[in-house]
């Protein structure tokens, strides 16, 4: 992959593209946002983009679509059955993916809900190296169970190690001797593991992963949404694929897994997701399925001119100069919080860079989610939408008690080719400032809480009069300004 230098030394990511559609954005007074909190129940998935600045919700579904994307939605071929568009993203699937079978489904988590349908009984039990919130509500839905069988250094939060999300592969033995592989209907991998920060697993243990599959004869499930970021860090930090391309580290990948399924929300920067395999026996066992709960086989929920922005999108995850601009950005902005002393995830990751609230906010239990009031501050004083990954996003226990999260963190993603530098530049200088001024944080509580993934809609307040002294503080330190 090419670098480029700056004769001055500077190092920063450069832009590879050019703007061409834009977007006005509203940075609206601290009173106004405010009001935006209290009305959405201090939850930022409860805000409305009018009262948000930059959008560091997600990269689900906001990352920018190329010029060839939207040119290739013209073309679409509307049809219930039998659509163009649909065999030529089969076409790309099978390019990219290396995985001839494709069951196209309406997103990720609907992947998710197939795959358990077909697969999860009461009493089976998934290893995983870890979860993903939608990953864990449809397993148990259906009466199974996870286990996440990381190496202890992923759950290390500021570290050095290049593949926090390597499964430990004693661990995933034992579990197999202890529950029997014929409770293990599959093994998951989730490539650059999201809920620890966005840490991706090497070509390496993917393949001791696989080693073990075989041995007991169990079938290994590979959730690709984040699939080009995590080739992309594979290339930069094992030292084997130096040379390789994001092509051939991707097929590699695949290559190594019985079913790939992903979101293309995601992977290709459209809308969408899919089931893929080149088992003939897995993809009749979920055929059936399709038609069920998402539509047709030949669209899967998925509007004809998705289907055709995603067979191009998924073509684009080839192009290292797309694939990196996350990541190299994400690089940039951890590394300039870190210079400011703010504790971060570490290495940086992919997806967004994920502030650890555990350590920001230790004066502020578990119980009164840190990770969820520091979201909410940083909005406050800012502008900025970030996302929740704590106690907040897990789900109680069978008896209703809290389960504490490994890790409290807050994600400010950074969609690909959204956002510009000097963006970056206002959200270092805001969570710098916001770290200076932590202890003015308080808790949250819930005032409405429901019983499954409870983080999207669930309505909070603060346990205190936080807030206005956080404004006070805002005020006495940046004026007028917005
Ligand atoms: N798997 C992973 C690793 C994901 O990150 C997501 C979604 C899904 C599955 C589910 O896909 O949203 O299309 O149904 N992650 C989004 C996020 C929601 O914000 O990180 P989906």
């Amino acid at each position: 992959m090419e670098e480029i230098k700056f004769y001055y030394g500077e190092n920063i990511p450069l832009e590879l593209h050019k703007v061409r559609v834009v977007q006005k954005l509203h940075l609206v007074p601290i009173e106004r946002r405010l009001i935006a909190l209290e009305e959405g129940g201090y939850n930022t998935f409860r805000l409305t983009t009018n009262d948000v600045f930059l959008d560091m919700l997600t990269d689900s579904g906001t990352n920018a679509m190329s010029d060839n994307q939207l040119a290739a939605m013209m073309r679409a071929d509307d049809a219930y059955a039998g659509s163009q568009s649909f065999f030529r993203l089969q076409k790309a699937v099978e390019d990219v993916l290396g995985k001839k079978y494709y069951l196209p489904v309406h997103q990720g988590r609907a992947a998710e809900n197939i795959l358990s349908n077909a697969y999860i009984r009461k009493g089976s039990l998934i290893p995983m190296n870890y979860h993903f919130t939608t990953t864990m509500a449809h397993i148990t839905q259906y009466g199974g169970k996870i286990a996440e069988l990381l190496y202890d250094e992923g759950y290390v939060i500021d570290s050095a190690h290049p593949f926090k999300g390597n499964m430990n592969i004693e661990k995933l033995e034992e579990t197999i001797k202890t529950h029997g592989a014929k409770n293990i209907p599959f093994i998951r991998m989730e490539a650059s593991t999201n809920l620890i920060g966005g840490q991706p697993f090497s070509v390496q243990n993917l393949r001791d992963v696989r080693t073990i599959a075989d041995k007991y004869k169990i079938r290994l499930v590979l959730d690709a949404s984040l699939l080009g970021e995590n080739a992309y860090l594979v290339h930069l930090r094992e030292e084997e694929f130096k040379e390789s391309s994001l092509g051939e580290i991707i097929k590699i990948m695949t290559d190594l897994a019985d079913i790939v399924y992903f979101s293309a929300r995601k992977l290709s920067s459209s809308r969408g997701g899919g089931i893929c395999t080149n088992d003939h026996d897995v993809y009749q066992e979920l055929e059936a399925l399709i038609p069920l709960f998402e539509g047709f086989l030949t669209y899967g929920g998925i509007s004809v001119r998705e289907i055709e922005s995603m067979a191009v999108g998924l073509y684009e995850t080839l192009d290292e100069t797309m694939i990196r601009q996350s990541p190299d950005f994400i690089a940039y902005l951890v590394n300039s919080l870190d210079a400011h002393g703010v504790p971060m995830v570490k290495p940086a990751g992919v997806l967004g860079a994920h502030v650890n609230a555990m350590d920001i906010c230790d004066h502020i239990p578990q119980k009164e989610y840190p990770a969820g009031a520091l979201a909410a501050a940083l909005y406050l004083i800012s502008g900025i939408r970030g996302m929740e990954r704590g106690t907040l996003s897990n789900q109680r226990d069978e008896y209703g008690n809290e389960t504490l999260a490994d890790m409290e963190l807050v994600r400010l993603a950074v969609p690909r080719r959204v956002f510009t530098l000097s963006q970056i530049k206002y959200v270092v200088d805001r969570m710098a400032w916001l770290y200076e001024n932590r202890k003015l944080i308080g808790g949250l509580r819930f005032v409405y809480e429901p019983p499954v993934l409870r983080f999207f809609m669930g309505g909070l307040e603060p346990v205190n009069d936080w807030p206005q002294k956080l404004i006070a503080k805002f005020k006495e330190d940046f004026g007028e300004s917005l």
